[in-house]
């Protein structure tokens, strides 16, 4: 038997969606507002799904607590009030879309959390759009 068990949390960021390779004004055309050179923020909400088996001695699937901690250390602090394509590593070569960086979140956690539990990062960008990424398994 196996349980998901979610955490939503939220961070606000800066980016500029933007392929080095191509012209301006097909950076412009493709990206749209998201291509402005000065950056624009979103605010993003993340929900993290972990499913595994119910651990007989605490009924958790995970202790809360723990995730909590986990995403405020690893996620919140290093992506929260940050310009992403210039503070986080990962998209100095990496285009921030909604996509990649829920692949990047992803895989932070996965360095993070027991290899017995399935993780499934959902990534609002805005309200109305939001995409999944559940790792290549
Ligand atoms: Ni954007």
């Amino acid at each position: 038997m196996k349980v998901t068990v979610h955490r939503i949390a939220h961070f606000n960021a800066a980016h500029r969606l933007y392929n080095a390779e191509w012209t301006d004004a097909r950076n412009a055309q493709v990206f749209g507002k998201c291509a402005n050179p000065n950056f624009h923020g979103h605010n993003y909400e993340l929900i993290v799904g972990l499913t595994g088996a119910i651990h007989p001695e605490t009924g958790f699937v995970m202790d809360m607590k723990v995730l909590k901690q986990v995403i405020e250390d690893e996620i919140e602090a290093k992506f929260d009030h940050k310009n992403l394509n210039i503070e986080v590593e990962a998209f100095k070569t990496l285009n921030p879309t909604a996509e990649n960086i829920a692949v990047i979140i992803w895989q932070i956690l996965r360095a993070k959390i027991d290899n017995q539990l399935e993780i499934e990062v959902t990534l609002y960008e805005t309200p109305r759009n939001f995409v999944t990424y559940k790792g290549t398994l």
